[in-house]
């Protein structure tokens, strides 16, 4: 199995940017491959409340750890917690995470993985920047309303992140999506379009469960083949 790590972020405005990346990661872990889920935001974490309670419980804090061992597999393990098959999720502190490189921790995750990754948020210091290197993708989830293409325009303008292969997610796709502005953004930023997922208020299996959800599942589907080159193309691979 070949290895891909794919960093999420965004710009400002909740547009789905954990949404995005718990569903990527149940999605290559439901075909197979061994992820691992980073919860690099900045701010405040929320990937492990999109599994439920257990799982805050169940994954550990790395910084704690890293300071203790150095950064190295068992670190990595030991820090992280299961949360579903072939899935763990690790958790950085926000506010603790001085200690960690990005691009020390990825090769240190990567021992015995086929796939990485990264929560990344909209707030980008030292960390995000270390970890958006390491990455093979970087995936900008953009609210296609006129606040949130706004957002994504001035922060793309900026070029907060390099490194990686850019491209875009439109999540929450609604009856306020502004028409035509998903152009502009493509051709101002050279940026390709790699999924567009709706905005769907009730998801009947919860947020944990959206990439299985009829209205995600080829939106997920896409995208994981699009970031990862082992993901098997048969419909019948669904669980
Ligand atoms: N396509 C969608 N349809 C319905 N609900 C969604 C969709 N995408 C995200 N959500 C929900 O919107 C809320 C915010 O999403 P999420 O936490 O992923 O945003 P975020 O960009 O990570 O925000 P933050 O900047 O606070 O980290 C969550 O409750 C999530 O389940
Ligand atoms: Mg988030």
């Amino acid at each position: 199995m070949r290895v891909r790590v794919v960093a999420v972020a965004s710009a400002k405005g909740s547009p789905g940017c954990t949404f995005v990346a718990v569903n990527l990661a149940r999605r290559l872990a439901d075909a197979g491959l061994e992820t691992l889920l980073v919860d690099a935001d900045a701010e405040a974490r929320g990937a492990a409340s999109m599994f439920g309670a257990g799982a805050a419980a169940a994954s550990g804090l790395l910084t704690r750890a890293a300071r203790l061992s150095g950064l190295d597999p068992e670190a990595i393990e030991r820090s992280s917690g299961p949360v579903g098959p072939r899935l763990r999720l690790l958790e950085l502190e926000p506010s603790g995470a001085a200690g960690v490189e990005g691009r020390e921790l990825v090769s240190a995750a990567l021992d015995g993985r086929s796939a990485i990754v990264l929560d990344l948020g909209h707030l980008h210091g030292p960390l995000q920047h270390q970890l958006a290197a390491a990455a093979d993708w970087l995936l900008w989830v953009v609210s296609p309303d006129r606040q949130g293409l706004e957002r994504a325009d001035a922060v793309l303008a900026g070029r907060p992140l390099g490194g990686a292969s850019p491209g875009l997610v439109l999540n929450r796709i609604s009856g306020s999506t502004l028409r035509g502005a998903e152009a502009v953004l493509v051709e101002r930023h050279r940026m390709p379009v790699m999924a567009r997922l709706l905005e769907r208020r009730a998801v009947a299996t919860g947020p944990r469960q959206a990439h299985r959800a009829r209205a995600f599942r080829s939106g997920f589907s896409d995208l994981a083949r699009t970031v990862h080159p082992d993901i098997p193309r048969a419909a019948r691979t669904w669980p």
